[in-house]
């Protein structure tokens, strides 16, 4: 059987090889004339093993009129053909696949077909003609033999990924299948979305945590340790592009549960946030974190159980399926059931107006230890979603052309710690711990590290806190 195949595949050759003597060159020319046009060794390749495929002109290209330089080699037949139009005359001196490919004449007689597979090669795998493939977050098709693929830039960069990790920047880079496909403008569109924070919103007046100043700082310091229960792990926002909403209701949640000394230690629901913030017209199209904070003082929120995330999160017009009225004492009640109907707790829960926290480090770890969890509006890059655990640092891309590959876009997050590391070479690390809104298999169960006092990523430009708004007969 394997003897028959290889006397196949060699009479097949050889019958090539016959018929290609049959074009012997009939010009006088410089063979130098192949060479003074630019080629690459690959390039070279490349070029003997499509002509070992039957594939000349195609590869060469077609030429007008008399050119003597438009001449390539058969190697078989040791020998010159040409692609010009002249070569085809009564003593034709034309490469085999000119006709059918100069002149375009797909009826070639059988005995004259050139020997080669149709359709493209991929993996060792063969595809047809008209085969679409994906690679990554281009989509590529199979014309004339050649896969012709789109140019996007993807979110999952394989170099890289590889730059990060080969290089001593801190932190490990790794290749996420959920962000695996999606363009870079996708992903920035989808998987962040808090709007760049309004002037009246950077211009409120900084306050600092009551704290003395000569308070003793711990080296490390989680939020989860001080408060077991009483914080919020990180949820998964997907293609909702909504961090607006996510970090607003977590750092609320753990903020009332803290507050009210663990009574109410419900997580608050985003999608409440989404669906209901009506003037936040944007829902899945990111929003701005004031008028998520003006929506948890004036209207408030039910629990992420009573009222949890949409199957189906790309619907921005999802009908929002709470609502709220006051008693006339300053609390406010649903006035739907949740709708789902496992929960039977449709409690709200408001907030004070929020009040933002200085810049400077030490402040946010005081208010931190001493009122729980912040929230930190933040600029995202595009290494930062390949981060996968260590301490976060922008890591620019090196690639030549890497304008196109570099995007800046606003998100927001949780802050619930800090601490500090012995960096590679010995020196102190201090970095903030920080939820991020991806799931949990994104980063360091979702959270992520990220270096502190250095305004990494604008990370420390604009915190922002609330308290709980407890009535006296919600106090513990
Ligand atoms: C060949 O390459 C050289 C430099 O590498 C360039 O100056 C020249 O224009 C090229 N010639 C052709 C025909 O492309
Ligand atoms: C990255 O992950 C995707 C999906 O899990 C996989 O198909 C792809 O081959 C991976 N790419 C690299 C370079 O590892
Ligand atoms: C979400 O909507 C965008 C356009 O608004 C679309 O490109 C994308 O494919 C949708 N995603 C899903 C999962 O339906
Ligand atoms: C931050 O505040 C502390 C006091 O809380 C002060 O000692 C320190 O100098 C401040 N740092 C900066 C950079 O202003
Ligand atoms: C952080 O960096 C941003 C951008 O460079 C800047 O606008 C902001 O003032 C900085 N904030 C602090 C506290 O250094």
């Amino acid at each position: 059987m394997w003897t028959g195949y290889k006397i196949l595949i060699f009479s097949c050759l050889t019958t090539e090889i016959w018929m290609e003597k049959q074009y012997l060159s009939q010009r006088d020319v410089d063979l130098q004339a192949y060479f003074t046009r630019n080629h690459t060794v690959l390039q070279g390749t490349r070029f003997k093993r499509a002509i070992f495929q039957g594939q000349y002109c195609r590869n060469f290209g077609c030429c007008e009129d008399r050119d003597d330089g438009c001449v390539t080699e058969f190697y078989a037949a040791n020998a010159l053909c040409y692609c010009d139009k002249f070569c085809d005359r009564e003593n034709s001196d034309c490469c085999p696949d000119y006709k059918s490919f100069c002149r375009e004449e797909k009826e070639w007689p059988p005995h004259t077909q050139p020997w080669y597979p149709e359709g493209c090669l991929k993996d060792g795998q063969h595809y047809e003609e008209g085969s679409v493939i994906k690679e990554n977050c281009n989509s590529c098709t199979c014309s004339g033999q050649q896969w012709k693929c789109s140019q996007h830039v993807c979110l999952v960069r394989p170099e890289l990924i590889e730059q990060v990790n080969k290089g001593d920047y801190g932190w490990t880079a790794q290749n996420y299948s959920q962000f695996w496909g999606m363009t870079l403008e996708d992903g920035f569109k989808f998987h962040l979305g808090t709007l760049p924070p309004s002037p009246m919103l950077l211009s409120m007046n900084e306050m600092t945590a009551s704290l003395p100043a000569t308070t003793d700082l711990p080296e490390f310091f989680v939020a989860s340790y001080k408060w077991p229960g009483w914080t919020h792990g990180p949820l998964d926002q997907k293609n909702c592009a909504a961090s607006w909403a996510f970090s607003t209701a977590s750092v609320a949640a753990d903020r009332i549960a803290i507050q009210s000394k663990g009574r109410y230690t419900a997580n608050l629901s985003p999608q409440n946030l989404i669906s209901c913030c009506a003037k936040n017209r944007h829902g899945c199209n990111s929003g701005s974190i004031d008028r998520a904070w003006w929506y948890l003082r004036k209207r408030g929120l039910v629990s992420h159980a009573c009222y949890p995330l949409s199957k189906d999160q790309n619907a921005t017009n999802n009908g929002c399926a709470m609502a709220s009225r006051s008693d006339g004492r300053g609390k406010r009640h649903a006035t739907k059931p949740c709708p789902n109907n496992v929960e039977k707790s449709n409690r709200i829960y408001q907030c004070s107006p929020p009040y933002r926290v200085s810049s400077n480090e030490t402040e946010i770890m005081k208010e931190i230890m001493q009122n729980g969890p912040v929230q930190a509006i933040m600029q995202v890059r595009e290494d930062f979603f390949h981060y996968k655990t260590g301490i976060y640092r922008h890591v620019t891309s090196t690639n030549k052309e890497s304008e196109k590959y570099r995007k800046l876009q606003t998100h927001a997050v949780k802050l619930t710690g800090w601490g500090t590391l012995r960096g590679a070479q010995g020196q102190k690390e201090k970095f903030w711990v920080a939820a991020n809104s991806w799931g949990k298999s994104w980063g360091e169960n979702g959270y992520f590290r990220i270096l502190r006092g250095v305004n990494e990523s604008d990370i420390e430009k604009l915190i922002i806190a609330a308290w709980g708004q407890l009535t006296s007969s919600d106090e513990p």
